[in-house]
């Protein structure tokens, strides 16, 4: 049986189909392949809705920064000098270089390092050196840098999107804010701290991430060193990932799709709820033991509770189209080109304001920290694996179809509540079939995209 391909059907140019690259149960290789589709993803998708930028621990007090991404657009998240948070273009107005080259600092202006103008950290212009050799006074605000119009937090986390007719954040968020709360309140006072990164690039399209952070088929498969090395380390088998052996599906375990392209695993129904159950359930990491002798020694009763906050949260939270929950980490995924992404890391720490842990904080963080080097060193190298394997799969371009349908057209098996949530076994790739169905929307959309500067 021959196939017509129609791997280049003059789908160049702007008249995309975009109804005929998305269909309900598969997508076209060329999401993943074709430049001219990332080049408008960075409008309709990272220039439209909500981006995740950073978080607010990053930036504690008034001048500080950190440098980040909007898409392709280099960005410094700052607090300026009166404490305001803002996401100014990283571009001076005179050629457009990259004005700060530094990940992270403190600084009330920002001098360009090619010709020296200098910039309030309101993005305002300051300074020009030898102005006499200009005819203008520089009062103009297009001499001011641009920057994202729209800038809101999240209980901690920084989003920016240039788009005036998207919905608040929170609107934006919708009930995935429900699991992010939930998350967020184990901690004390309800918030954490971001870490430095693990830091990590591999050679393809950031939809395979996307497409990746709730797939509960994949798990046993691609991670099966990971799950034999943690199974060998314990005497019962029943650690880290292996909530995904046997017949996962019958697992109390499930995912939920929220709309906006927000989804969600909950693998936490699978546990008891007890204080202790997070760590019993946690991988050993050799090298952890003294830590949990110390804080039992030291706390008596209420090591348990200590324990599960150096605890990875059996849950995955996925923020579209960068962001996502994982454990104790948060994970950030920045598209560089069609077929290359960075999938950074962040470990997270627990922030004791009232001092509920005393002296006991820092070998809690330590812990938590040992447990949150393990996934990204042993599990999310099998995942990258994959990417850039389906990158290189994909090259064989007239085989046009990526198949996203598990679990479709089985009566009973998904169920949409009357908000519109809809829930799946964990195996499922609803989440994947709706997500890329707001992704289509979006395509199809022109969102109302500014910049802004200062007056
Ligand atoms: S490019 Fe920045 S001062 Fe010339
Ligand atoms: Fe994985």
């Amino acid at each position: 049986m021959l196939d017509k391909t129609h791997a280049t059907p003059g789908f160049n140019g702007p008249g995309y189909d975009y109804d005929y690259l998305v269909q309900d149960d598969r997508v076209h290789q060329s999401l993943y392949t074709d430049p001219a589709i990332f080049t408008a993803e960075m409008t309709h998708i990272f220039g439209a809705v909500w981006v995740y930028l950073a978080h607010e621990s990053q930036i504690p007090k008034n001048d500080d920064f950190i440098t980040a991404r909007l898409g392709l657009r280099p960005i410094i998240v700052l607090r300026d000098s009166d404490g305001v948070i803002r996401a100014l273009y990283n571009r001076c107005t005179h050629r457009g270089t990259t004005l700060c080259r530094l990940e992270k600092g403190s600084a009330h202006v920002f001098r360009c390092p090619y010709h020296g103008w200098t910039f309030n950290n309101t993005g305002k212009l300051r300074n020009v050196p030898w102005p006499d050799g200009y005819a203008t006074d520089f009062k103009d605000s297009k001499f001011n840098v641009a920057q994202v119009p729209r800038v809101e937090s999240y209980r901690g986390f920084i989003f920016g999107t240039l788009n005036l007719d998207a919905p608040s954040l929170s609107d934006y968020l919708g009930p995935v804010k429900g699991p992010i709360d939930e998350w967020l309140d184990r901690h004390p006072g309800g918030k954490v701290a971001i870490c430095e990164a693990n830091r990590l690039n591999y050679r393809g399209n950031w939809k395979l991430a996307y497409d990746n952070s709730c797939d509960g088929y994949h798990v046993v498969f691609s991670h099966r060193s990971l799950l034999d090395m943690e199974n060998r380390l314990v005497d019962e088998a029943d650690k880290g990932m292996s909530f995904y052996k046997g017949k996962p599906d019958q697992a109390p375990m499930y995912m939920k799709y929220f709309g906006h392209g927000h989804h969600y695993k909950d693998k936490r129904p699978n546990m008891e709820i007890k204080p202790g159950a997070m760590w019993a359930i946690e991988g050993p990491h050799p090298g952890m033991e003294h830590y949990e002798a110390e804080l039992r020694r030291r706390l008596g009763s209420r090591a348990d509770e200590a324990l599960d906050l150096a605890s990875s949260e059996p849950v995955n939270i996925n923020v579209f189209p960068n962001f996502s929950i994982l454990g104790n980490h948060i994970q950030v995924f920045e598209p560089l080109s069609v077929n290359e992404t960075n999938a950074v890391w962040y470990g997270t720490a627990v922030v004791d304001d009232e001092g509920i842990w005393g002296d006991s904080l820092p070998l809690i963080n330590a812990l938590r920290m040992r447990t949150q080097e393990g996934f990204p060193n042993f599990g999310e190298v099998d995942d990258l694996a994959n990417f850039e394997e389906i990158q290189r799969g994909l090259g064989a371009f007239e085989d046009e179809w990526v198949y996203m349908h598990r679990g479709m057209d089985i009566p009973g098996r998904i169920t949409t509540d009357e908000h519109g949530v809809i829930k799946a076994p964990a195996t499922d790739e609803m989440f994947m079939r709706e997500y890329i169905k707001e992704w289509k929307r979006l395509m199809q959309t022109e969102p109302n995209i500014q910049i802004k500067r200062e007056p």
